[in-house]
């Protein structure tokens, strides 16, 4: 028994689970142990840095493995897109922003393209710059996103996708942690989900060991939609995001107060509490990203096993789940 999806046969993976390319966190050894399990991983290449592109690539090793940039950002330095699509990526996912400009180059190279939407307006954008796959990203998300809920998201998208684009494929993001996540993406109308948070608690992310114990030891409640950890660190998002954060002593103490943050005295000293417990991996005064699956997440596991159970258990609710409410 096993889940078949328009994702899994178009990808050619085993199951309809994608990792989220989140900066800094995937690298390399995480996507490949996501592909390795039967899934695709994905390497985030955040803000782009070509120097760590290269040595995730090389932690990949042989394994298919995509990549995903943040699109504002790839446009201050868009030779980035060439070096990436020079190693042959199994996808390339494009998210916060107009795809337009990069998706003829990644389509040429007969790359799958991704495109990542948090809003109807993004889905006809990314529909007209030929998006292969979208991902339709709730708020409920970890890292940046804006603010429409999974829940009522994907399946708007997914009859807007029936009428106006049915070869397009359709991927749930957003508070997918386990495998009721999945068999209720599924059944929302998607074609698989993409899990981030989920995989930042795993033994092959690079989320440093006192982040992960902050993790553990929140709750759903912990986390918040902010812009303090990107005034703090002086990144200018788009008009619309924030980025879920838990919420560290850092975040409990400058949310809602960016004026006063970014004021250059202040700024300077605070942007220093915060590499310096960033570094160190110190939760409490710096950003953790993460979304508000953080409640359903109770220990750092081995990617294969995350990968294996969220299957494992989708497949299990699906099949045996009817039989239980439908009389
Ligand atoms: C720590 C972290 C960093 C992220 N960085 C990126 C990124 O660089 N680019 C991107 O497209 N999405 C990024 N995301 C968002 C993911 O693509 C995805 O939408 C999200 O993780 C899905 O929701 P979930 O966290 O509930 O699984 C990030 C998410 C997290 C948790």
């Amino acid at each position: 028994m096993s889940l078949r999806t328009r994702l899994t046969e178009r990808l050619g993976i085993e199951h309809p689970i994608i990792s989220a390319p989140m900066g800094s966190i995937a690298g390399g050894r995480l996507a490949a142990a996501v592909t390795q399990a039967g899934g695709l991983g994905l390497i985030g290449a955040g803000y782009g840095d070509a120097t760590w592109l290269e040595r995730e690539f090389g932690a990949a090793g042989n394994r298919r493995v995509g990549c995903g940039f943040i699109t504002w950002s790839l446009a201050r330095s868009p030779e980035l897109l060439d070096g990436v699509l020079s190693r042959s990526p199994a996808a390339l996912m494009l998210s916060f922003g107009a795809p337009a400009p990069f998706a003829g180059r990644i389509k040429a190279a007969g790359v799958p393209l991704i495109c990542q939407v948090q809003t109807m307006a993004h889905v006809r954008e990314a529909l007209a710059a030929g998006a292969d796959i979208i991902v339709a990203q709730g708020s409920e998300a970890g890292g940046h996103g804006a603010l429409r809920a999974t829940f009522t998201l994907v399946p708007e998208v997914a009859d807007h996708l029936r009428k106006a684009s049915p070869d397009t494929l359709l991927v749930a993001a957003g508070g997918v942690g386990d495998g009721r996540g999945l068999a209720a993406a599924l059944m929302l109308g998607a074609d698989g989900v993409l899990v981030g948070s989920r995989m930042m608690a795993s033994e092959e992310a690079l989320t440093p060991p006192g982040f992960q114990k902050a993790i553990i030891a929140a709750d759903g409640d912990s986390t918040v939609r902010t812009k303090a950890v990107d005034t703090v660190r002086g990144i200018t998002w788009p008009d619309g995001f924030t980025g879920r954060a838990i919420t560290t002593d850092f975040v409990k103490e400058w949310h809602g107060r960016d004026a006063e943050l970014a004021e250059p005295s202040v700024q300077a000293r605070e942007q220093e509490r915060f590499w310096k417990a960033f570094h160190a991996g110190e939760a409490d005064h710096t950003g953790v990203f993460f979304g508000e699956v953080v409640g359903l997440v109770h220990a750092v596991r081995p990617v294969d096993e995350i990968v294996r159970d969220m299957a494992q258990e989708a497949e299990r609710l699906l099949r045996d789940g009817a039989g239980k409410i439908v009389h």
